[in-house]
Parts: structure tokens; sequence; C-alpha cells
């Protein structure tokens, strides 16, 4: 087995590459183990839910909303944890690229002389090991999206590299002179700071400004603390879904919580949930169960931040569902909305929030909506809703 193959199963041990590209085509290929496509399959849908009603969440939505219809190149910057992969799959999700691969490249995993043939592929002999001509993350991207994540440990002489590819469309194999076009659309992450790493002639000035088309800032979690209850929800339900044990915290232990600084972001915060429900298997925690590292940083200052109306859904057990049949009294943000398209989302998502429960039912998930078969069918056809694809807005619907 050469050393490509051999990297390539530890890529696969990680979370953001259990699946290394995304498009049905490659979940039904043979080379994806049935048990890994159903938990890539799993993976994906949690992966769209990008929670939060902060401001700053709310940008980050509208921002994937302005650019993922677009071909741009974006790129997502944000501390560890704070969900760049999950806006990256957003983007291609909502993108018209959707249905073509979604690819990940952890640049920063893949060992320096490997990235060129990983990115570009090889052909048989180029150099040791290499056995066999093998395509690479580029070429399984085509049509689709490449997830370029952790680019600021990419060397200088890769950079090079990825430049001409960006400007020019074209790579070529390892070994190979024949020049292969290149229809992909690139997303970038990094949690470093470019613009320094440019100062200090560590990135690319060239590279940076070709990758820093459309940027989108991911806040942490201590500066959208208000999400909190939000994100507490949505992380036990996956873990119902995911395990046979669950847990719920009380309003002292979410204040508690809501009072760390929370220095790996949303991922130590499903880390902790997982380690309390295992402590206290389908129990209440109390601010004295949590760990000590927490309760370091409790005060008296009741969590301000916090909208209360948000903690009833992390301690009680009913989702409640839309009171009466009007929609509740809203507010737009003071730089205004896109009605038509803020209306289509919301019908979107009861659509699909119909369709799932009714198992892909179209005739009764009509009938939860008050719709004649037909119109529901014309409906997702107008919004390219695919009963058994369904399609989710980038917000709190997972
Ligand atoms: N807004 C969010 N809503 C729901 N879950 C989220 C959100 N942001 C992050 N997560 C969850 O937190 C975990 C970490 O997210 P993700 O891998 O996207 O972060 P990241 O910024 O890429 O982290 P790293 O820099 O360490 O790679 C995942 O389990 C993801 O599903
Ligand atoms: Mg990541």
């Amino acid at each position: 087995m050469s050393a490509v193959r051999d990297h390539r199963r530890q890529d696969s041990d990680s979370e953001s590459s259990q699946m290394p590209t995304d498009n049905a085509e490659n979940i039904g290929s043979d080379s994806v183990p049935a048990k890994q496509v159903r938990r890539g399959v799993r993976d994906r849908k949690l992966f769209r839910c990008l929670v939060g009603q902060s401001a700053a969440m709310r940008a980050v939505r509208q921002e994937i909303e302005q650019v993922a219809p677009t071909d741009a190149t974006v790129l997502i910057l944000g501390q560890s944890g704070t969900g760049k992969e999950v806006v990256a799959r957003n983007i291609h999700y909502h993108s018209k690229r959707r249905n073509k691969a979604f690819v990940p490249v952890n640049c920063g995993a893949i060992p320096h002389d490997l990235l060129e043939s990983e990115l570009f592929g090889h052909e048989k002999g180029a150099f040791t090991g290499a056995i066999t001509a093998r395509q690479g993350r580029f070429a399984m991207a085509e049509g689709g999206t490449l997830f370029l994540d952790e680019i600021g440990e990419m060397t200088m002489a890769m950079q090079v590299k990825l430049l001409r590819v960006l400007e020019e469309r074209v790579f070529e194999r390892v070994g190979s002179t024949t020049s292969i076009d290149a229809d992909v659309r690139i997303v970038a992450a990094t949690n470093r700071n470019l613009e320094e790493m440019v100062n200090l002639g560590e990135f690319r000035e060239d590279l940076f400004f070709r990758l820093d088309v459309f940027p989108i800032r991911l806040p942490t979690l201590a500066q959208r603390i208000e999400d909190l209850p939000l994100l507490i929800k949505e992380l036990t339900s996956r873990l119902e879904k995911t395990s046979s044990n669950s847990v719920r915290f009380s309003q002292d232990a979410v204040i508690a919580l809501s009072q760390y600084d929370w220095p790996g972001n949303v991922r130590e915060l499903a880390n902790q949930i997982e380690r309390m429900a295992i402590k206290y298997p389908n129990s209440l925690v109390q601010a004295h169960n949590l760990p000590k590292r927490i309760k370091a940083h409790m005060s008296d200052e009741a969590g301000h931040d916090l909208n209360l109306d948000d903690l009833a859904c992390v301690t009680d057990e009913a989702e409640r569902p839309l009171q009466g049949h009007t929609a509740p009294r809203m507010h737009i943000p003071a730089e205004g909305i896109d009605l038509k398209s803020y209306m289509a989302s919301i019908e979107i998502n009861l659509i699909l929030d119909a369709l799932d429960k009714a198992g892909g039912v179209i005739a009764h998930a009509a009938k939860s909506l008050g719709l004649r078969r037909t119109t529901l069918a014309e409906k997702m056809r107008k919004y390219n809703i695919d009963r058994d694809k369904t399609p989710r807005s980038p917000d709190n619907s997972c």
C-alpha cells in the first residue's frame, strides 16, 4: 500500500473526513462501505445545522445565503470549534453545485510532501510508492466544492501551486504534463490570522487576495453566548440520536455554562454535553455537577446575556409546536430584510418539516400543511425540494 493510501486511512478517522466526498454518486460507490455510508449521511445532515439566533450568527447566515449561489471563493475565519466546516458545508449545500461532491482536505493533517499528489493526483510511478495512478481531490470535486481546511498550514511551495490552479483553473497530476481543467468552487478555512502571516512572510499575499474574495468571520461561542440554550438543545438532541444516553441541564447549570469562556467553542460544548450524559445519564445536571474548570468561572451575575425563554427548550422535554396558527410577532433587523426570500425560506422550512414528519409521503405532508397534494408538489418543484434529499435553508432547522 502506498504512502498516499496510508495517509488517507488516517485522514478518514477525523470528523471532517468521515466522508471524503459528499455527493450521492460517491455515497453509492463501491469504495465506501455501507456502514460508513450510513454514518456519512447522518454526519452530513448534522453538519448542515447552523444553530444560533444571535445577531452575529444571523449575519453569518445572511452571508451564506448571499454567497452560496455564486461561484465566489469563500474564506472562513474563526477560532477552533466555531463551526467553520459547518459553514463550508452549508455553502455547498445551498449552491447550485449541491448535487456534486463536497470534498474536504485538511491541509494541516496531510504531510507536506504528500499534499500535492493528494490535491492533484499522480501518475503511476510518479514517486516511490505510487504504484498506481490516482486522482486527487481537485478531480474528485469536479463540478462541486473543494474545502481547503487549515489553509494557513500550507507550505509556501504548495501555495504557489494552488495559486496557479486558482488563476488558470487547470492542474496537472504529479508526474504528468497534461493539463486538466478544474471546475471547482474553493472554500478555504483557517483559525490563523492570514493577514499577519502575510506580513510575516509566511503566507503569499497574492494567494491571500485570491482566497479573501468573500470572507466570513465566525464569532467565538463567548461572543454569542446568548445562543447557548439553543446550542445545548441541538447538541443534546444529536446525542439522543447517536447514543442511548441523554441529559438535561437545570437553569442554574445553563447560567454557569454561560459564564465559562469556552476556548474550544461549540466543539468543547459538544464534548462537555457528551461527558455529562455519560456521567449523569438521563438526569438533570445541576450547576454543582459541572466540571471544576467550568465552576471556577461561576459568578453571582446571573446570566444576563441569556434569553430566559430559550432556557425552556433546554430543560423542557417538549418541542414547542407553532402556537395557534399565526406567526409570532417579529422584528426586522436595522439593515432590513428581503421579504420575498425570507417568506420563501419560511415556506421551505415548513414544507421540509412536514415532509420529514410524513416520512416523505407528499399526501400526508400536504394534509398537515392544509394544502392539496398537487399544490405541495408544485411548491416542491418550485423550490427544488426533493423529498428524499431534503434541502435545508441555513437556519436553525436540522
Ligand atoms: N452553529 C452551530 N450549530 C450547531 N453545531 C455547531 C455549530 N457550530 C459548530 N457546531 C458543531 O461543533 C463542532 C465543531 O464544528 P466545526 O468542525 O465546523 O468547527 P471548526 O471551526 O471547523 O473547528 P476546527 O477549527 O477545530 O476544525 C461540530 O460538531 C459542529 O457540528
Ligand atoms: Mg474544522
